[in-house]
């Protein structure tokens, strides 16, 4: 079986049940993509909850206060996220006529949506084929074909984005990006992975050469 559809497979018994998997509004997978950067599922998921009661709409979103917004907020750090969420939301309402984009080219324009968010968007509302690279990704695709180069170095950025789209599962880049993620979350962690257990152990490089510990490489800035 190939490499994707191993991840496919394990993903489907595996994942674990998040609301932001039940939809493809754009709007609503937005929100859980922002709230997830930088901070653990557990961590997040309350405050996914929160938004979307209390702002139902990106409507909704681009009309409270400032106050308000920081204020659901609160606890997550990195408040230039949330400043960012509604600076995008009030340009989703005038520009886009309250339409959230769902195409990477589009929401690439936004505040606050760099490559992996747009790729995550596009894929998970339109199915575009962007394959996302987070460090979930960067540490399943180092370990398993042994790849060295320092991951937050431009010629690491290239090499496991060039990788990553030729990986990228064409039929299905919603489950795909889904299934890498969360490989990498649960199966993949950075600190002590239970290899035995790992569905690709046969066929990957850092299990096979003792260098789970090692890979992936990231230098000191
Ligand atoms: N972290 C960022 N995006 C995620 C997603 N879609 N599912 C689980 N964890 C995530």
């Amino acid at each position: 079986m190939t490499f994707q559809n191993e991840l496919i497979n394990w993903y489907l018994i595996n994942k674990r049940d998040l609301p932001w998997r039940h939809t493809n509004d754009a709007y609503t997978i937005w929100l859980s993509e922002v709230i997830l950067q930088q901070t653990r599922v557990e961590q997040g998921l309350p405050y996914f909850n929160r938004f979307l009661e209390n702002f139902p709409t990106v409507a909704d979103f681009a009309s409270a206060t400032e106050a308000k917004v920081l204020k659901l907020w609160q606890g997550l750090g990195y408040y230039s996220r949330g400043r960012n969420m509604h600076a995008t939301a009030q340009i989703v309402v005038k520009d886009y006529d309250g339409i959230f984009p769902n195409l990477h080219d589009e929401l690439i324009k936004l505040k606050g949506i760099g490559e992996y968010t747009a790729a995550a968007i596009s894929s998970f509302s339109s199915g575009e084929a962007r394959a996302v690279v987070d460090g979930n990704v960067f540490r399943v695709l180092s370990r398993f074909y042994g790849l060295a180069t320092p991951i937050n170095s431009p010629a690491g950025k290239k090499e496991f984005y060039a990788l990553a789209n030729d990986l990228l599962y064409k039929e299905d880049p919603a489950l795909y990006n889904q299934a890498i993620m969360e490989f990498g979350a649960m199966q993949c962690k950075p600190k002590s992975p239970n290899c035995g257990i790992c569905p690709v152990n046969q066929s990957c490089y850092a299990f096979n050469h003792g260098q789970v510990n090692v890979l992936p490489v990231k230098i000191r800035k």
